[in-house]
């Protein structure tokens, strides 16, 4: 116990630093006859009790139990918080409906065989709050290192007999369920303060509903807010951005007697909670020691997709569309007039009546599952006999994998109406469901999911389809005035005789279910393999000119094209999508066209071979160039001003001005190549979206990541959004100007990395220093600072205060632009808490904070 008061009623303190649980029992009852004052215990045993100004200290005191009184509120609570955290940090509360107003007067004590919590120890009250539990003698209260209170019995080999992880308050710790106990009809869940210094029961509550597809719901009093989406395998179907790291797994069981979702780390001295707040949002923090700080690591609800049936029944919500609510392909407005207005929530109707059993199943990609209380899971069929299943029952409407770990499987189905799904850009996952078959044919998509026959008539349409324009090619065909040699065929088809395919090759995850016809007029030539092994020297060594996480990129030569140089990224093997996707995802890149972004000529698929055919670019690469000695006095300061500007310019029109907003989520100096003139051209976007959900090194299957210019909510739970991309242009802009890489730069003198170093200097007006020597001594001071200035508010650490590609382009290039001060950036000190083995081999994709390496492992 910390201090002693000088209370009578106080009980003998004693010692009892790391004790081991066997022994526990046995020392108690030999170290409770010799008082030791002043030191602290992590137990309580019968006749002791605990007073105000004492705690009870976990063995490696990690929490800490005691009385606490919020705020101003003058009202006392016995509670658990962090020990070591400056900013008291509450995980639970035991009295938080029923204060204390006497604080000398109150006592913990074990009595009647259980906890209790007496308003007044001296006076016979009744206890303001006692632990529910069967009675034995003598228990003993003991405060563990998770910041479990669990109450043993010590005479049945220290069971316990209760635990405070089976009665949250608003937090779940490492290791605590959220969910239900089936055998005792008891439900674990969260239930938010009811204001920031008041801890009595509050309006939100985070409950696990187990029936059907068991998913979490966030309540406000009885109204349900947001819905986690059931757990697909690796993931809550409504958090795509989930990925398990390498210090926090996340678990979902489902079992006969429990039901419940929890969280694990790797160590103790990690701290992470998931809470819910006073203001119903649903918070996970991580504590970083470094910066003294709770680091927001991921939230719920974060946009309008996320209120709880927002589009209504078979509406599907975007958030990255306008207005956010869409019918599903073959449905239309329930109610069009409040749907012109910008309400959603009536839904859709289907424009055909189902005509069960002919009906057809349209396939849905990167969703979130609908509502699932009353969806029936199988986990024992596959895909295949699920849709089997549902088509054979017509008051099923739609289907999908109950396992999307390990390529799929298991079975769920949905009967009535499909409510509060929404679409995402990536990393949802597949859902089938049930049209007219007119309303899945009509639109000539094949989207959905066809057996049989119709897959053998398609493909020989798409035989036939391809002839055609084989043909077509041969008569009339010239690619860049030259005679086109038949190994050239083209993607994009605008013809009226290939209406059908080139439906199917444009249907974008955005697009299919809009109704829109999205008809393009671009050409991209189609290459064939041997074509492109003539190029390269049948992929010779010679010719490679880098590996990325992506695959091997190799120079070649294209005779077709008068002996044109060109870059050919040969694609790593699993790219876990199949050729029909790829083409899709192709000609969504290839409509990106920009002055700053590198541009894709051709792409070649065959079998399970892939590549994207790029031009070439003569001084290949940024980082060969800054990172040089020789090399990096080419770029003098204005060079390097273009450069910035030009990646500047080309990330914005990813983010805002191209017709798809596009996350390049691997920005940095390698992945700038600069041409002739030194024009800097982005690579590598949208491997985001040909990869799938994750950036997958495919051999690895890790998360590409790189080292050095990932964000801190990125690096730490796989957040992505457009402030990310801000994030490492930052980094790439402070590493154009220092010519250092943020990456492998350690100052030992103030263990700053190079982040933190650059807004160390800055900070003390001496920002010039930090310009690279190789640009000599022909630079503007104002230009250098403001890039400075920027890349610095680049990095900042909460993405709420980045700027915008839009702003930074709008800062750069203007001398009168008022610029807000920069604020700390993100992993600006040399140490991370992130504690991790270092013997991750060369196969782990990591980023490093200095010495510390985290890795992150691909959720898939
Ligand atoms: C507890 O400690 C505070 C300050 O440390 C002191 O003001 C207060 O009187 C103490 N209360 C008791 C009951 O000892
Ligand atoms: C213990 O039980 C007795 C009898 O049931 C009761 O009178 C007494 O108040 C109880 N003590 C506490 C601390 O609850
Ligand atoms: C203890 O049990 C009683 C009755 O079963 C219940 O009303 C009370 O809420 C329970 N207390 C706790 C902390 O679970
Ligand atoms: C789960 O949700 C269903 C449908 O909303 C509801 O009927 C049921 O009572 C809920 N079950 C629990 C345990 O909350
Ligand atoms: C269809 O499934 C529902 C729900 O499981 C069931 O009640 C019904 O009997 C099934 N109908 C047929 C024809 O199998
Ligand atoms: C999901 O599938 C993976 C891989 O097949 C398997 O390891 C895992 O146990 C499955 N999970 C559930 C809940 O069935």
């Amino acid at each position: 116990m910390k201090e002693k008061p000088e209370n009578p009623f106080s009980p003998p303190s004693f010692s009892s630093e790391k004790m081991r649980p066997l022994l526990l029992f046995c020392f108690l009852s030999l170290l409770s006859l010799l008082p030791r004052p002043g030191s602290a215990t992590d137990a309580l045993t019968a006749d002791q009790s605990l007073v105000n100004n004492q705690t009870l200290l976990s063995a490696g005191q990690i929490f800490e139990l005691g009385f606490f009184t919020p705020g101003k509120s003058g009202n006392w609570y016995l509670g658990i918080w962090y020990r070591n955290i400056p900013e008291r940090t509450y995980v639970w509360v035991a009295n938080r409906d029923d204060p204390i107003r006497n604080p000398s007067a109150a006592a913990l004590r074990i009595a009647n065989g259980t906890l209790v919590l007496l308003p007044d120890q001296r006076a016979n009250t009744n206890p303001v709050w006692s632990a529910n539990r069967t009675a034995s003698e003598n228990p003993v209260a003991q405060l563990l290192d998770s910041g479990n209170l669990v109450l043993r019995d010590p005479t049945q080999s220290g069971r316990i007999l209760w635990q405070s992880f089976d009665y949250p308050t608003d937090t779940l710790l490492p290791g605590m369920k959220l969910g239900w106990d089936l055998t005792a009809r008891f439900n674990r869940f969260l239930n938010s303060w009811a204001a920031p210094d008041n801890p009595g029961t509050g309006k939100f509550s985070f409950k696990l509903n187990y029936t059907g597809f068991p998913e979490v719901f966030l309540f406000d009093s009885s109204s349900i807010e947001y819905r986690s989406g059931p757990w697909n395998g690796l993931r809550f179907s409504g958090v795509p951005e989930m990925q398990p790291l390498n210090y926090i797994s996340f678990e979902f069981v489902t079992a006969s007697r429990e039901v419940y979702y929890s969280f694990h780390v790797s160590s103790d001295t990690i701290y992470s909670r998931l809470s819910v707040t006073p203001d119903g949002v649903l918070r996970r923090y991580t504590w970083i020691p470094d910066i003294g700080q709770w680091k927001p690591f991921w939230y719920a609800p974060k946009d309008q997709c996320d209120s709880y049936r927002e589009c209504g029944a078979y509406g599907i919500c975007d958030s990255n569309a306008s207005p956010v609510c869409k019918c599903m392909r073959g449905f239309r407005p329930r109610n069009p007039e409040a749907w012109n207005l910008r309400d959603g929530s009536g839904g859709c109707a289907r424009e055909t009546d189902l005509d069960c059993p002919r009906d057809k199943f349209l396939r849905m990609r990167n969703m979130k599952l609908p509502e699932s209380a009353a969806a029936v899971v199988d986990r024992g069929l596959g895909l295949k006999e699920c849709g089997e299943l549902c088509a054979g029952n017509c008051s099923c409407t739609a289907y999908a994998s109950a396992n999307v770990s390990g390529g799929g499987s298991g079975c769920v189905v949905w009967f009535g109406g499909l409510v509060d799904m929404r679409q995402y850009p990536e990393g949802g996952q597949d859902l089938y469901v049930r049209l007219a078959a007119s309303d899945v044919g009509n639109d000539g998509t094949m989207g959905g999911f066809i057996i049989g026959l119709s897959v053998g008539l398609c493909v020989f349409l798409l035989l036939l389809s391809g002839c055609l324009v084989w043909k077509r090619k041969r008569l009339i065909s010239a690619f860049r005035g030259q005679k086109n040699d038949h190994k050239v065929r083209r993607l994009g088809l605008p013809e009226r005789s290939q209406d059908f395919m080139l439906n199917d090759v444009v249907i974008s995850s955005k697009r299919d279910y809009s109704g829109e016809r999205n008809v393009d007029e671009l050409e991209l030539p189609l290459y064939d393999f041997e074509t492109m092994a003539v190029a390269t020297g049948n992929f010779s060594d010679d010719n490679k000119l880098g590996q990325g996480g992506f695959g091997v990129v190799y120079k070649g030569r294209l005779l077709e094209v008068e002996g044109q140089e060109v870059a050919v990224k040969r694609l790593s093997r699993n790219s876990g999508q199949g050729s029909e996707e790829f083409k899709n995802e192709v000609k969504l890149i290839a409509k990106l066209q920009h002055r700053n972004l590198v541009r894709l000529m051709g792409c070649c698929i065959e079998m399970d071979e892939k590549m994207l055919i790029y031009e070439y670019m003569e001084n290949r690469s940024l980082d060969s160039i800054i990172f040089s000695k020789s090399k990096s006095k080419l770029l003098n300061w204005e060079r390097r001003f273009n450069i910035i500007c030009g990646i500047a310019r080309g990330l914005l029109y990813l983010h805002q001005d191209s017709r798809f907003r596009i996350i390049h989520r691997d920005l940095k100096a390698s992945n700038i190549l600069l041409d002739g003139e030194w024009t800097p051209k982005i690579s590598d976007f949208g491997m985001a979206r040909i990869f799938g959900s994750d950036q997958t090194e495919a051999n690895t299957r890790r998360v590409v990541g790189t080292y050095g210019y990932m964000s801190p909510e990125y690096a730490m739970d796989g957040l992505f959004s457009i402030k990310s991309d801000v994030f490492s242009f930052g980094v790439l802009v402070i590493e154009i100007v220092t010519g250092k890489k943020n990456r492998g730069f350690y100052n030992p003198n103030d263990e700053l990395n190079l982040l933190g170093h650059c807004w160390k200097l800055w900070k003390e007006g001496k920002g010039l220093e930090l310009l690279d020597a190789a640009v000599g001594n022909v630079y503007s001071a104002c230009e250098v600072l403001r890039c400075i200035q920027v890349g610095l508010l680049c990095v900042q650490e909460r993405a709420e205060d980045r700027p915008t590609m839009g702003s930074v382009v709008l800062m750069l290039n203007s001398e009168t632009a008022t610029m807000p001060q920069p604020r700390t950036p993100g992993f600006c000190v040399g140490r991370s808490p992130l504690e991790t083995d270092s013997s991750s081999g060369k196969q782990d994709v990591t980023f490093t904070v200095n010495q510390v390496t985290c890795t992150m492992l691909d959720a898939r």
